[in-house]
């Protein structure tokens, strides 16, 4: 069977990863072109992963009749009209996350996604097709814990990110830290409950890193979260982890409970030595979630090829959207926030 043809658009901090594992680590497709405003990342992936097109505009990219499908790892506020654009020109999307940062943008384009049955369209929630979670995933459905009760979330970044992150902040909105960050914990939530966020309440604090301020970014943000069927999540995301990068969920329910990465332990190795019994910790989402990157690229691959959708959807997108948007709503009014789920459509 021929190769689908990608093409990239960003080659940043995540951009990288994913060309990378598109050029390398995927059968079955080739990483024929690549779009970034910034040429050394150009000049990156024509020596060292072979790409043939190298574009300055998307716009250019997304017309070229050699590409089957894009990658869209541009700054947050780009993903919308980029994913309309490359559905018009009948390319097959994988966007990361969030699917934008609007939520009549995210419908507008959830109108064109619907519109495209045919093509493929697949957001970046990475953490489902890690296998951690994907072991947690089917005990919570085989009823293993009973009905959850809480959901608890850790997502910190790394504070030795701190600087490539105040500069991906000063270049483009992120949407803010529940946006940019909560929002994989929202998607877990709702991917473990099957159930939609009701109210919210997020408080947040900066402590350490003034320059957050000035990119109007928070350290540490935390929300507590009621379900339709109150079920209780609770939220910490944070920049300022000093032991590496911390993403830990608890799961509690009536018949039990669980917990994925209750310490964000690097690997299997425990160290005895003077400074007592240490375990190494994940540095950075590259680390963590390496081969989730993988399988979350190779699914897309094989939807397109099979002709189906994956399970993570445009309203995936939209509802998560719309939560992490609450949260960030609840911090800035200091009000408990009362999301509407009345009209949404199932892709
Ligand atoms: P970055 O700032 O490091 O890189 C952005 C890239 O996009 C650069 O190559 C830049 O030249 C290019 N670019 C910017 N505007 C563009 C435009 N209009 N057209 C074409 N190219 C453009 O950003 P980073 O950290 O790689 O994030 C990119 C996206 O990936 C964001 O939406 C972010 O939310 C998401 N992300 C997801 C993660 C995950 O855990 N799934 C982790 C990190 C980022």
């Amino acid at each position: 069977m021929e190769k689908i043809k990608v093409g990239i658009v960003g080659l940043g901090r995540l951009g990288k990863v994913h060309a990378k594992n598109l050029a390398e680590n995927v059968q079955g497709c080739q990483l024929i072109a690549a779009c970034s405003f910034v040429q050394e990342e150009l000049d990156y992936a024509i020596t060292e992963l072979g790409v043939k097109e190298t574009y300055k505009t998307y716009e250019e990219m997304v017309k070229s009749p050699t590409i089957d499908a894009v990658f869209i790892v541009s700054p947050s506020g780009f993903h919308c009209e980029q994913i309309q654009l490359a559905m018009e020109n009948g390319k097959h999307v994988f966007s990361e996350k969030p699917i934008g940062l609007d939520i009549a943008e995210i419908k507008e384009t959830q109108k064109v996604i619907q519109k495209h049955p045919n093509l493929v369209f697949m957001l970046g929630f990475m953490r489902r097709y890690d296998d951690s979670y994907q072991y947690a995933k089917q005990l919570v459905d085989a009823g293993e814990l009973g009905e959850l009760t809480v959901i608890r979330c850790y997502s910190i970044d790394p504070s030795s990110g701190m600087e490539s992150f105040v500069k991906f902040a000063g270049a483009s909105d992120s949407g803010g830290i529940f946006v940019d960050m909560s929002i994989h914990d929202i998607d877990l939530v709702r991917w473990f409950t099957k159930k939609e966020v009701q109210t919210v309440w997020a408080i947040g604090k900066n402590a350490a890193y003034p320059e957050l301020d000035e990119v109007g970014e928070l350290e540490t943000g935390t929300a507590l979260m009621q379900l339709e069927d109150k079920t209780m999540a609770i939220l910490v995301a944070g920049r300022n982890c000093h032991h590496g990068y911390h993403v830990e969920t608890e799961l509690i329910g009536t018949k039990g409970m669980l917990r994925v990465a209750a310490a964000p332990e690097k690997n299997l190795v425990t160290v005895m030595n003077e400074q007592g019994v240490v375990r190494s910790c994940s540095q950075d989402f590259p680390e963590r979630f390496r081969e989730a990157f993988v399988n979350e690229a190779k699914e897309f691959i094989a939807c397109i090829k099979e002709k189906r959708q994956p399970e993570i959807s445009a309203n995936d997108g939209l509802q998560s959207t719309k939560v992490a948007l609450a949260c960030k709503e609840s911090f800035e009014t200091h009000k408990l926030i009362t999301i509407e789920n009345q009209e949404e459509t199932t892709k």
